[in-house]
């Protein structure tokens, strides 16, 4: 079978789990742990910024860092298919009392215009307080796009001349990294935190960064501590996000040729729709245009090719270290074969 869900379905490599077998370690609540050290300090010093946390999942990282720049009943501006705006649970509002307030946009990226347009006037207490800009690249509802630098560059000026703060959902920063040719501290030193995680692309079991200047992670030790994610020997998990930074990075560039190869499958279907250009890096996501997302889904499960339903109704698959190019033969031959009405 060939699992296409998410590139979260990884499995510790061998060479993984005798790192993490061996992995020196200590009390990490009592900053004991080497490994752990190891890891903040070269991601830090990776993305550009002087400091980094370890935590357990992006959903926590994120929360980390809405916290972190926020007091309650502040607004923070994001794109509307953002993931912390769909897929964490509400967090924001639970955990940090924000209000989000999503903008529109077909790429991914926030038009600056929209931008200043919502953000609020000072002074005046009928407003709450703007504060944060998010942005995420790639952006996993836009497909796996890696976001234009100018572009990006320009809202942050724009998020940055307003006062606001801005945050990265970088979770797959290492993704746009290898599909731009740039460092992921070209993305990383525009912004003043962001979070990147070990358990995609990059096929660690656990663990994501949350980076920024020294005051900001201090802080977000405090709020990490709150949600209960302080961990104690993690150094086990620390290894394997460290083996994973260090061996795992650029061979992305293979996910993203076979997402290629199989989005140019796709393409010559009748019953889905993919936009070719919009694939840039390991994600592709189908439109179902004959037959039903169901009907795909179940077909494809028959025939051992797992996908999930993605946005309206589009069909996703993403490539990730646990697929060769005899997966993608295999999803491509499984999609020929099915017919819908
Ligand atoms: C863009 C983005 N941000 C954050 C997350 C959350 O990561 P986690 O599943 O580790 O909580 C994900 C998960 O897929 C994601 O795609």
């Amino acid at each position: 079978m060939v699992d296409l869900r998410s590139d979260t379905v990884t499995r510790p490599t061998r060479e993984m789990r005798r790192i993490l077998a061996e992995a020196e370690v200590g009390d990490d609540v009592f900053g004991d742990d080497p490994t752990v050290h190891r890891l903040e300090e070269e991601v830090a010093a990776l993305l550009g910024h002087e400091a980094a946390l370890f935590v357990p999942s992006g959903t926590m990282s994120n929360a980390v860092a809405v916290a972190a720049h926020t007091r309650p009943g502040d607004e923070v501006l994001l794109e509307e298919t953002a993931h912390i705006f769909q897929y964490e649970g509400g967090g924001s509002a639970a955990l940090s009392g924000v209000q989000l307030w999503p903008i529109r946009s077909d790429t991914g990226l926030p038009d600056p215009r929209d931008v200043s347009a919502r953000v609020r006037p000072l002074g005046d207490p009928h407003f709450p307080i703007s504060r944060l800009l998010c942005l995420e690249n790639t952006h996993n509802r836009a497909g796996g796009r890696v976001l234009p630098m100018d572009g990006f560059r320009s809202v942050i000026e724009t998020a940055r001349s307003h006062g606001l703060a801005v945050h990265l959902d970088g979770a797959r920063l290492w993704n746009a990294a290898v599909a731009s040719g740039r460092p992921e501290s070209d993305y990383a030193t525009l912004c003043d935190s962001v979070s990147v995680c070990f358990s995609k692309g990059l096929g660690a079991p656990v663990g994501s960064a949350f980076v920024g200047s020294k005051e900001l992670v201090d802080r977000g030790r405090l709020i990490r501590k709150r949600l209960g994610g302080g961990m104690r020997q993690v150094g086990i998990l620390a290894a394997a996000a460290l083996h994973a930074v260090h061996h795992h990075r650029t061979r992305l560039a293979e996910d993203h040729a076979r997402a290629r190869r199989l989005a140019e499958g796709i393409s010559e279907l009748a019953g889905l729709d993919v936009k070719l250009d919009s694939v840039e890096t390991n994600i592709v996501v189908a439109e179902v245009v004959r037959g039903t997302r169901d009907f795909w889904l179940r077909e494809l499960r028959e025939r051992n090719v797992w996908a999930v339903g993605f946005g309206g109704n589009g069909v996703r698959f993403v490539t990730h270290l646990d697929v060769d190019d005899a997966g993608i033969d295999l999803a491509l031959d499984a999609l020929r074969s099915i017919e819908p009405e």
